[in-house]
């Protein structure tokens, strides 16, 4: 069953009545899913705690809303469209009937290793359909996921694997990205030299490279399956127990774990999907993000697999064998949805309209940006060449700790403006607050983004450590959730994100935590110290600019920053690497040791001119040298 809005009149009555009686509201999209058994109270919630609950004492798998909902009506549908990484190799169809056998067979695995419900495993795979069928798997048999992106290091998955306290790890030998061949299995390796939690590795064979078993600990995929029965009995899940966890930079000290539950996000993820999307049976959708990333979580696997669509998987990159490989996928595939970040876009679109010219693309008839705000030139951009006039963009805005999309047109119904991601979904009660703590009313205002209303998908917890998440969440803005977003409501009342207004930035579409990128670059031992801004790039939205003090004995300044490039790619991984690394005798600091950011932002973006008062610094002449030998 469809909860599918299609008017503009029929969003804005959704959304009244989502604000007037919200229980009631979700409780009947939440009635077209299968309960193994309904929920006695649709909502108990308190945001000082805080402590959110839905669809109290509901009992359900999410799997069973993805596979056995699914099997009898279109149980022969592509379920997954595998497209690999070398244009000519053969690709994988997986229907819904084969989607749920082999999700059962490794369901079945699972339990063997002794797996069971709560128990924490991690998945650090490419993108293959394997991927998507270990979440399943563990979904099925109750245990709670938690896919770490495989650029990560081995140091950046051991500090998962430890914190979540994961028994079990799913990975692959290696992994194909465009011209490169990655290992994988021999990072995890790595990783488990810090730990001795983990007790199983099953290795889904990719590349066919060398990579050493350890005996009783390490097992192939393919050997795993063999002879595993096909039918599997999900475990029965309450709706608050949990689904997934998945990791998460923030402004201050090491990732944290975003925690999402069963029933909650199984609603959100589907309703959000169909409705912003308008997805309709029959049509072909690509997400191109990576599972690794909540993008992937929500709109490649759940929301998709929720609704029965037919969903892509693509392994390569979006400039590999040519930049035209995006939409060669869309022609050989008829896309009719597509969802990229505007990092992708603008790389692309450095390429000019050459590589788009061989190909149709008439098949699109939605095209979708997340991750950062999207500039005007590239929304205008993607909407002539891609969309050819004739799709509507939705910009969604979200993050990990939404779940799913809370702010974004409804496509081909809420009317675009470029850079906008328009209206809140139903659901979702947006408020704009000044720095004193006041809700700002009305239109034409500008403030910091919070959420007065508790919504299905959100965040529960930060694995461990509650008041972490108390802190970073809910004590900002009594009562309410701060997204850490500053935003511009503008007259006619559409929302515009403006970027980060804490220490995270985002590269690429890439969340990352200015103190994580300090600790990284402190590990190289003549680092004394850093700080790490970030600055406008044409390409990744921002680039990482960091200032550091070192001792220079025995060593030219061109060998100490690639020391410490290797240093962060080593900490955390090639996505963290400073795009620029400034060497500096001193850091601009207040009277009372604290770094003034916001000058070396200013230097960084090159606003020399707008530095503000810097006579209350402890040295007000450092200023000048950092501007003398700032990067261009
Ligand atoms: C941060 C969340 C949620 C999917 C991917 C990123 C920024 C995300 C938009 C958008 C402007 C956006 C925000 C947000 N962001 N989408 N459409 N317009 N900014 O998830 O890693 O949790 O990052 O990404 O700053 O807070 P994430």
């Amino acid at each position: 069953m469809s909860d599918r809005i299609h008017t503009l009149s029929g969003y804005f009555h959704e959304y009244q009545k989502s604000v007037a009686d919200p229980e009631n509201f979700w409780a009947k999209i939440a009635d077209s899913f299968h309960w193994k058994k309904r929920w006695d109270k649709t909502l108990e919630w308190d945001f000082e705690g805080p402590d959110v609950k839905w669809f109290l004492n509901g009992k359900l798998n999410i799997t069973e809303n993805i596979l056995e909902r699914h099997l009898y009506t279109m149980g022969d549908k592509p379920a997954i469209i595998w497209e690999p990484n070398e244009p000519g190799d053969p690709n994988r169809i997986i229907t819904y009937m084969e989607l749920y056998e082999e999700v059962c067979r490794f369901s079945n695995v699972l339990v063997e290793k002794g797996v069971e419900k709560g128990d924490k495993v991690i998945i650090y795979m490419p993108m293959v359909p394997e991927a998507a069928i270990a979440m399943l798997a563990c979904a099925r048999v109750g245990a709670v996921h938690s896919v770490v992106f495989a650029g990560f290091s081995s140091n950046a998955l051991a500090d998962r694997i430890i914190d979540c306290k994961a028994k079990v790890v799913l990975t692959s030998d290696g992994n194909f990205r465009g011209k490169k061949k990655i290992p994988v299995k021999s990072v995890v390796d790595e990783a488990l030299e810090h730990t001795d939690l983990i007790e199983t590795m099953i290795v889904f064979q990719r590349t066919g490279q060398e990579v050493t078993m350890k005996e009783g600990r390490d097992f192939w995929w393919h050997e795993a399956i063999e002879g595993k029965s096909k039918s599997h009995e999900a475990v029965e899940m309450d709706s608050e127990d949990e689904l997934f966890i998945l990791y998460t930079s923030g402004s201050t000290g090491k990732p944290k774990g975003v925690v999402h539950t069963c029933g909650g996000y199984m609603i959100y993820s589907k309703y959000t999907f169909e409705n912003v999307f308008q997805y309709t049976p029959g049509d072909v959708y690509w997400c191109t993000a990576d599972v690794g990333w909540i993008t992937g979580h929500s709109y490649i696997v759940y929301g998709p697999l929720l609704t029965g669509a037919t969903t892509i998987m693509f392994e390569g990159v979006p400039t590999y064998p040519n930049p035209g490989r995006f939409w060669e996928i869309v022609d050989k595939y008829k896309v009719n949805q597509f969802y990229t970040a505007p990092t992708a876009i603008r790389a692309l679109q450095v390429h000019g309209t050459e590589p788009i010219a061989p190909y149709k693309l008439d098949s699109l008839k939605v095209l979708g940006s997340v991750g950062e705000p999207i500039n005007e030139e590239a929304w205008h951009w993607y909407h002539t060449h891609i969309g050819k006039t004739k799709c509507p963009i939705v910009d969604t805005w979200w993050q990990t700790e939404t779940g799913g999309i809370m702010v974004s047109p409804l496509a081909g119904i809420t009317p675009n403006k470029p850079a906008f991601a328009t209206l809140p979904l139903p659901g979702v009660q947006l408020a704009i607050m000044d720095p004193e703590g006041k809700e700002l009313k009305g239109n034409s205002v500008e403030g910091n983004l919070c959420i007065k209303f508790p919504w299905p998908g959100m965040i529960r917890t930060t694995y461990g450590d509650h008041d972490r998440c108390k802190q970073t969440y809910f004590a900002a803005y009594k009562g309410m959730y701060f997204t850490g977003d500053g935003v511009k409501r503008d007259h006619d009342g559409y929302y515009r994100i403006l970027g980060r207004v804490d220490d995270v930035i985002n590269v690429s579409g890439h969340r990352m935590g200015t103190a994580e990128v300090e600790n990284a670059i402190n590990e190289h031992p003549l680092v004394v110290e850093s700080a790490v801004v970030g600055y406008p790039h044409p390409v990744k939205g921002q680039g990482i600019y960091a200032y550091v003090i070192c001792d220079m004995s025995n060593r030219t300044e061109a060998n100490l920053v690639n020391e410490i490039k290797a240093s962060v790619t080593n900490m955390i991984g090639p996505i963290a690497k400073p795009d620029k690394i400034q060497i500096v005798p001193g850091l601009p600091k207040t009277r009372s040791g604290k770094i003034m950011r916001r000058i070396l932002r200013k230097i960084a973006e090159g606003n020399m001119d707008s530095l503000g008062d810097t006579s209350t610094l402890l040295d007000p002449d450092i200023v000048d040298k950092i501007i003398a030998g700032r990067k261009e």
